[in-house]
């Protein structure tokens, strides 16, 4: 999920041969020539010198889950939500859970890691295709009960399939407390603050845990300001899926340990 911003953006406009041309103040809420819900600032830049490039598995396992995608329906969750809001979970391309859903059926994992519960709309599109016996563990700072605008039930977490973890995953001894757990994952969805150091504190961990097997990582929101440089300097394979899920961003790597 986006935050809003209205704060100006320097923006330094370079040329081909990476010389400083030009320094913009941009201003997204003031200046945008572009009429919509939510528009946001981003950059763009070359793929040649990335340094985390696309790799076999990541376009099979996109290309599969792409399909996938157009077959799933997240209507149930969607109902959840009150009306006057205008995010859905059933919206795609636009929004990354039926990406997710779709990842989930293709690779059937048995432990699925989330970092940022909220109010629920991403656990409950990853647990809308996971095996029976698969389980999610989703980690906030803040209890569910508690999320504004929350769609989950204490129902969701009857099964015993879906676990919340209140922990603060950027302190050093707490992450450190959970490292067997996340070395199991088969899958791990990232979307936490986005505030410019969070994620990358989370990558440098991930770098740490001794994972058993390959698996994919999907960060949310990596076309947003506070997240291109992070997700840019990442360089492990990765593919932007971006097209196929949420409009403010969808990465994807291929974690190989
Ligand atoms: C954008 S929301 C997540 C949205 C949710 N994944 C969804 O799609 O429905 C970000 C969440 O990250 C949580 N968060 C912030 N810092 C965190 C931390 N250090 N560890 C775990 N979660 C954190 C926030 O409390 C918030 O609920």
């Amino acid at each position: 999920m986006a935050n809003n911003t209205n704060s100006l953006i320097p923006v330094l406009i370079t040329s081909p041969e990476g010389k400083a041309t030009q320094l913009l103040h941009l201003s997204p809420a003031d200046h945008t020539p572009i009429a919509a819900l939510d528009v946001r600032p981003s950059l763009l830049f070359t793929q040649e010198d990335n340094p985390g490039q696309i790799n076999d598995e990541l376009l099979d396992f996109s290309i599969e889950a792409i399909r996938e995608a157009r077959k799933i329906d997240l209507s149930e969750i969607s109902a959840r939500i009150d009306p006057s809001m205008t995010k859905t979970p059933n919206t795609w391309p636009g929004q990354h859970y039926k990406l997710l859903a779709a990842m989930i059926k293709n690779r059937q994992p048995k432990l699925v890691i989330e970092i940022g519960t909220a109010s629920g709309y991403s656990c409950l599109s990853l647990k809308k295709s996971l095996p029976a016996d698969g389980k999610i563990v989703t980690f906030d700072i803040i209890p569910w009960q508690q999320y504004p605008n929350v769609v989950l039930t204490e129902e969701d977490f009857a099964d015993g399939r879906l676990k919340q973890q209140i922990a603060d995953l950027t302190q050093p001894h707490v992450f450190n407390s959970f490292k067997k757990l996340l070395s199991q994952a088969d899958f791990i969805f990232v979307d936490a603050a986005k505030d410019g150091v969070m994620e990358k504190t989370f990558l440098n961990f991930f770098e740490s845990i001794p994972f058993q097997k390959p698996l994919f990582i999907f960060f949310d929101d990596i076309r947003l300001w506070n997240m291109l440089e992070i997700w840019r300097e990442i360089k492990r394979p990765k593919i932007d899926l971006t097209s196929f899920g949420s409009w403010s961003g969808s990465g994807l790597i291929h974690w190989i340990p």
